[in-house]
């Protein structure tokens, strides 16, 4: 496992020019990161904002979160997507992200169901990374989603950040013996 320090190291440490996924934008602090180091392709920035039922932290403040998410991503390859974030991976063909990044709801069972729908869609070599990787938040619920995913579909946690309580992680399928 390789240990980065904060997760714009992370951000560096990922494939560039890339089809790429940020599911929970909130008002884009981390998307200006990824656009900046990763120069994605083709980039998804994947939030319900105020369609959030309840939304959090307010309608009115992710309402103008979106408006100028809206305003400030505008750009030729950025998609801007209200949705919810299971949904939106569904959607999407098998192979079809280099890499993902979860950071909407933080409970167990969500985000293992959002690495289960994003399994298929990543393609060979990709990697499916998250935020709030941290004893500290949900009691450790990220950690045990991730850890219980690597080990039911043969997966391994292959870099994480070490900076802060709220650290990041990127997972990848095992290599298949032969393959
Ligand atoms: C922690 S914030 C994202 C922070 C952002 N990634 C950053 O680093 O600046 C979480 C966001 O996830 C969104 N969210 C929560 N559950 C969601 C769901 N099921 N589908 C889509 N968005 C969701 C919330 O609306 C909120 O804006």
């Amino acid at each position: 496992m390789n240990k980065v320090y904060t997760r714009l190291d992370l951000l560096r440490a990922l494939p560039k020019d890339g089809t790429v996924a940020e599911l929970g934008v909130y008002k884009g602090s981390l998307s200006r990161g990824i656009i900046d180091i990763c120069s994605p392709k083709l980039f998804y920035m994947v939030d319900l904002w105020e369609q959030l039922n309840p939304p959090w932290p307010s309608y009115a403040e992710q309402h103008q979160n979106r408006l100028n998410v809206e305003r400030d991503f505008n750009k030729s390859g950025i998609f801007i997507v209200q949705e919810d974030t299971r949904e939106f991976l569904e959607s999407h063909s098998d192979g079809f992200f280099d890499w993902i990044y979860l950071d909407s709801c933080h409970r167990y069972e969500h985000v293992m169901s959002e690495m289960i729908v994003a399994e298929s869609k990543i393609k060979p070599g990709g990697y499916i990374c998250g935020h709030d990787y941290s004893e500290k938040i949900g009691r450790g619920a990220i950690i045990r989603a991730v850890r219980d995913f690597c080990k039911a579909h043969n997966w391994h946690v292959a870099i994480v950040t070490v900076s802060d309580n709220f650290n990041s992680f990127a997972i990848q399928r095992n290599h298949e013996p032969g393959k």
